[in-house]
């Protein structure tokens, strides 16, 4: 850290109320920034690590319209899964707030009284959707149409989710309320603007100039947004749901969610500390962090700072270590369609198994491109290294002690040249680690502390202290005294990113919590101190607990089809002498087989009332041949007949294909005759 800087101020972004946090959440901003805080408190620095729940915005009020609740019931159900799965997941926070408490209502208000009073925002007013029968404007959610570039007559007024553009409600074509399904008119209505292009020289100064180091992807976004000029912004809307705007004249209006949410990083440390919260926002000495996704780049980078320049009293931030998206088994995650791992499900589903997952995410983070989640990586990154590698050696290294040494720390001798070389690599893997800390590159630091169990492994298959003990336990003492030093070592080089592992480690090392600047060491563990009977940091995951996840995957993928499914347009009318051409028939299955060689079709041999008649049908994959005999069927009589596989088909079996592709058969509900005309 830059020696100009006392303490460091870490924040992640806050998740909407309106749903749990998922992976992608994790391995983009909780993970990481709660590696970096733990690396920075175990290196004895002052930090602080400020998280909450963003509860305003629109998506809040819809979901709790579908639900026929209040808003403050979804926030209410929503911070309290995430708040506690994030404490399972060991996400250390130091306050995990809302924005809905009494301190940021007063805390975001001020601010914008602050900037009002300071005349820092433009008046504007503009023509907005009013939906008179409900008495109130609509925010783009709310209103539907059709999509002026696809024709799609579903798409919303913020975005159409058929061709992806992103839309404004005014651009929409037949557009209708979604709250009474009235057409909207057009009102007039006023809200203040950020002037973001005022801010832009200081902007383009302080980011382009003065913070090169950032990430390429954070960076690079932040000059295509600059590039393009920056234009004024809405702070306010008109909305029931929020914080109010504080000035006289802005009935039924709220501040922007985006205005509220970052303030919201404030708002917690003030709730946190009430009598210490300036120092950690307006002493240049302290350094502020902001770990976000991607999709947050120009709300932190652009927006946030402009305000908090225009506010004039607090500080900047220094960096903010944007991540990129991660997709789950190839597939983009999305909330809307359940395709996603969700964390408080995991913790039901997986217990104990938090540093697995802990593991599994960094190790596989979306750092500088968006990155795949896969149940079968999940499970091989465990067992082949997890189990294989780490809890492998510390298990070698304490069952050893305990069969010759009666489970104390021995005495540690001379060091041959294999021990001095295995030190000399460590140091190097830790001073890698470290490095690649600094820099956020939490990925390549979690290889090198793996690289620190590796040269353990290593180095107890090239030592084979178990050969020696029969005729050199002086050097037993010392492989086994080093081996067991490079367990501590990995109980401090490991504790950012596996707290539960660190925690079990050096509960049976019987080692306290030593600091970072321990790590290199190699007389952690003092001679003669007991260590506990071993037992396994990591248990292999089995190929039935994965297929489980990937099977709710599939169901979830089922679901969401069948939800997205529309019946096909109506044909174009017929008239009744047209339909009368189709002769249909109710039969009776006597025969069915599989055709051979044909995956797909089923031989019947049909009582038609007219002697019977054979009918080849492409239901194989869905029914059986033998549960078929003896029910009935419907089927087109006089149907041109056909060759299928060499068998003559004399006529159509009628089913009704359902949303999957599958065909169900047409039965009449009660028997009928065979032969009898449907019709
Ligand atoms: O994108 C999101 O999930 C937002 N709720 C993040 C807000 S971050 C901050 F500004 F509070
Ligand atoms: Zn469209």
């Amino acid at each position: 850290m830059d020696k100009n800087f006392k303490r460091t101020l870490v924040t992640t972004a806050l998740p909407y109320a309106n749903g749990p946090v998922h992976i992608g959440h994790l391995a983009g901003v909780y993970v990481p920034a709660d590696i970096y805080v733990r690396y920075l408190r175990a290196k004895g620095q002052e930090v602080m690590f400020i998280g909450g729940s963003d509860e305003h915005g629109v998506p809040i009020t819809i979901k709790a319209k579908d639900e026929g609740v209040t808003p403050q019931d979804i926030v209410d159900r929503y911070h309290n899964i995430i708040k506690k799965s994030f404490e399972e997941l060991g996400i250390s926070f130091d306050i995990y707030s809302r924005t809905t408490s009494e301190t940021h209502h007063e805390t975001a208000a001020d601010f914008f009284r602050k900037l009002y009073d300071k005349g820092e925002f433009v008046e504007k007013t503009s023509m907005q959707l009013y939906d008179e029968k409900a008495g109130q404007f609509l925010a783009d959610r709310y209103v539907t149409g059709t999509c002026p570039h696809c024709g799609n007559e579903r798409a919303y007024g913020d975005q159409c989710e058929a061709c992806g553009t992103s839309l404004n409600a005014t651009d929409l074509k037949n557009p209708k309320s979604a709250i009474t399904g009235n057409v909207p008119v057009l009102r007039e209505t006023k809200h203040w603007y950020l002037p973001l292009d005022k801010w832009e020289p200081k902007l383009r100064q302080w980011i382009l100039e003065e913070h090169k180091e950032w990430k390429p992807n954070v960076y690079g976004q932040c000059k295509s947004w600059l590039d393009m000029g920056l234009q004024p912004r809405a702070v306010s809307r008109d909305l029931d749901w929020g914080i109010p705007v504080p000035v006289e004249g802005a009935e039924g209006k709220v501040l922007y969610v985006w205005f509220d949410a970052p303030i919201g990083y404030i708002s917690n440390t003030k709730e946190l500390l009430p009598d210490q919260w300036e120092k950690w926002w307006k002493d240049p000495e302290t350094r502020m962090l902001h770990f976000i996704g991607k999709d947050n780049i120009v709300f932190h980078c652009i927006v946030f700072p402009a305000m908090l320049m225009a506010e004039g009293s607090y500080n900047l931030p220094d960096n903010v270590p944007a991540n990129e998206f991660l997709n789950l088994e190839d597939d983009k995650i999305s909330t809307s369609r359940n395709w996603a791992v969700w964390l408080h499900e995991y913790l039901e589903e997986l217990p104990g198994k938090q540093d697995v997952l802990r593991y599994v995410l960094t190790a596989n983070a979306p750092e500088t491109k968006d990155n795949n989640f896969t149940w079968k990586d999940f499970q091989a990154r465990n067992n082949s290294e997890l189990v294989a590698i780490l809890g492998n050696f510390v298990n070698r290294a304490m069952v050893l002690t305990h069969k010759y040494f009666d489970g104390k720390v021995p005495a540690c001798g001379e060091l041959h040249e294999i021990d001095k070389c295995v030190i000399d690599e460590i140091k190097e893997s830790i001073q890698a680690l470290e490095a690649d800390m600094e820099r956020f590159h939490f990925r390549d630091a979690l290889k090198s502390a793996m690289n620190i169990a590796r040269a353990g492994n290593k180095y107890l298959a090239d030592t084979e202290p178990w050969k020696l003990a029969k005729t050199d336990m002086p050097r037993v003492q010392t492989i086994l005294n080093l081996s067991l030093q490079i367990c501590a070592n990995l109980a401090i080089a490991f504790e950012p990113f596996l707290p539960f592992m660190s925690a079990d480690l050096r509960a049976q090392l019987h080692m306290g919590q030593l600091p970072w600047q321990k790590l290199g060491s190699f007389d952690l563990l003092p001679e003669n101190s007991d260590i506990d009977s071993p037992h396994l940091l990591f248990e292999k995951i089995e190929d039935s607990v994965v297929e489980t996840q990937v099977n709710k995957l599939k169901e979830a993928k089922k679901a969401n089809e069948l939800k997205a499914w529309q019946p096909q347009p109506v044909a174009p009318t017929v008239d009744f002498p047209t339909f009368e051409k189709l002769d249909i028939r109710v039969g009776t299955v006597l025969e069915c087989v599989k055709v051979p060689k044909a995956d797909k079709l089923l031989q019947f041999r049909i009582d038609d009332g007219m002697g019977g008649r054979t009918i080849v049908s492409g239901i194989a994959k869905y029914y059986k041949p033998e549960d078929l005999v003896g029910t009935q069927v419907c089927f087109i009589a006089n149907f041109a007949p056909r060759k299928l596989k060499g068998v003559e088909s004399q006529g159509m079996i009628l089913s009704a294909e359902q949303p999957d592709g599958s065909l169900k058969l047409i039965t009449p509900l009660a028997p009928a005759a065979p032969g009898s005309k449907v019709g």
